[in-house]
């Protein structure tokens, strides 16, 4: 695909799609880093002279125009975060949007409605998309994160103009090859979280690809249970035994170690401040759950990732949410981030929860590179060919 440097920008008008879909509370944005990311591809474009148009859906109104979705309730984060004015046009097609396209100077920043309050959004529609393009003269994707949904916004309007990568675009897909297409190896992954069935196509994916497997989370028992371990009254997939079963054959199958936790830390009741020991794995108390992984295990997990170049890592160890059941996850997040820091090794995360587990360890930026997709990482680790990066031409 073209990159930003492929287009001269002077004089023209570019349709950004980025994801400013972003989390809020009481009318304001509790996390900023999805626009902090997009600032780069805008201001190489006003800097050129050109004008930013802004593309986004945010949240899932499904094609209805419900007011707590509208993008003006960004557009003052956004602002902030520019330093300068951005416009705002009541609708992302038709007239509303071209009468504040014209009336807009080379530098400016313009912010559209909502791409979801038309139901033809989702639908990929032809004649939404069309609206779209005939408001800019190039289209510029940097919305890796909403790349895994084959939309008007995303993939149609890309197929009717001129296009290119926008910087986060580029910079989300440099470093998801560097740690799966083409990694130093040993390759690491940490999948985590609290089921497997949710996570089937991506350990199966995984499984092909990378040397280690470390399971964590919820999804760890599911496994346990498969290898007649008792787990007390431990969440687990029973129903999923089968396939666990299937996966730690087919891993070993293919050359892939599957690590599984060695000790547990376990509670009577999943709380703030809840009594809790850790035990062996095969020591499980019958009225007690697996909340977390235990030192032994994060030992193991430190040593194991000393010996690898890359880690990709997705999920949480533990029940991070609450202390002190995020303990494996923070010390195994903090040896990741010491070993790549030391030019050790190559970490990339990505997914909903890893970035705030991450976050909450206070070493997201202390890794090599973490992405701002949820649900298009977890496509991707899946192996699957994401839509919006499909329909950026070559
Ligand atoms: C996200 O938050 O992961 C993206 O913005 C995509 O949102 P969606 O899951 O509603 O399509």
């Amino acid at each position: 695909f073209k990159t930003l440097e492929d287009i001269d920008f002077a004089g023209r008008t570019a349709l950004v799609r980025v994801d400013i879909n972003v989390p809020m509370a009481d009318g304001r944005v509790t996390d900023a880093t999805r626009i902090e990311r997009i600032l780069p591809t805008i201001r190489h474009i006003t800097q050129a002279g050109g004008k930013a148009v802004l593309l986004a859906h945010f949240d899932r109104p499904k094609g209805q125009r419900v007011p707590e979705m509208s993008l003006s309730l960004v557009r003052p984060a956004l602002e902030a975060a520019l330093g300068k004015p951005v416009a705002f046009a009541e609708d992302c097609i038709g007239i509303p949007a071209k009468k504040a396209v014209a009336a807009m100077e080379p530098g400016d920043v313009l912010l559209l409605e909502n791409t979801r309050f038309h139901a033809g959004e989702e639908k990929n529609d032809k004649m939404l998309a069309a609206g779209m393009a005939a408001l800019g003269d190039v289209f510029v994707n940097d919305a890796f994160s909403a790349a895994h949904r084959a939309h008007a916004s995303t993939a149609g309007v890309a197929e009717l103009m001129l296009n290119c990568a926008g910087r986060l675009m580029e910079a989300e897909l440099t470093a998801l090859e560097k740690a799966l297409d083409k990694p130093e190896r040993p390759v690491a992954a940490v999948v985590g979280g609290a089921k497997v069935s949710t996570k089937l196509d991506l350990l199966s994916n995984l499984i092909g690809r990378v040397d280690h497997l470390i399971i964590g989370g919820g999804m760890a028992n599911t496994f346990l249970v498969a290898q007649d371990v008792e787990i007390g009254k431990s969440l687990a997939e029973r129903d999923m035994t089968d396939t666990a079963r299937d996966i730690l054959d087919r891993a070993a199958a293919q050359g892939c170690t599957i690590h599984l936790p060695c000790d547990i830390v376990v509670a009577r009741e999943f709380a703030a401040g809840a009594a809790y020991e850790t035990v062996p794995i095969n020591e499980c108390p019958a009225d007690a759950m697996i909340l977390d992984a235990g030192p032994d295990t994060v030992a193991a997990i430190t040593k194991l990732l000393g010996d690898c170049r890359t880690l990709v890592w997705n999920g949480p160890l533990g029940a991070f949410e609450i202390a002190p059941f995020d303990m494996a996850t923070n010390a195994a997040a903090r040896a990741a981030a010491e070993l790549t820091e030391a030019g050790h090794l190559v970490s990339v995360a990505g997914g909903g929860d890893t970035v705030a587990a991450l976050n909450k360890a206070g070493v997201a930026d202390r890794f090599s590179y973490v992405s701002t997709a949820g649900g298009a990482f977890l496509e991707w680790l899946e192996g699957k060919t994401l839509p919006g990066v499909a329909a950026l031409e070559d």
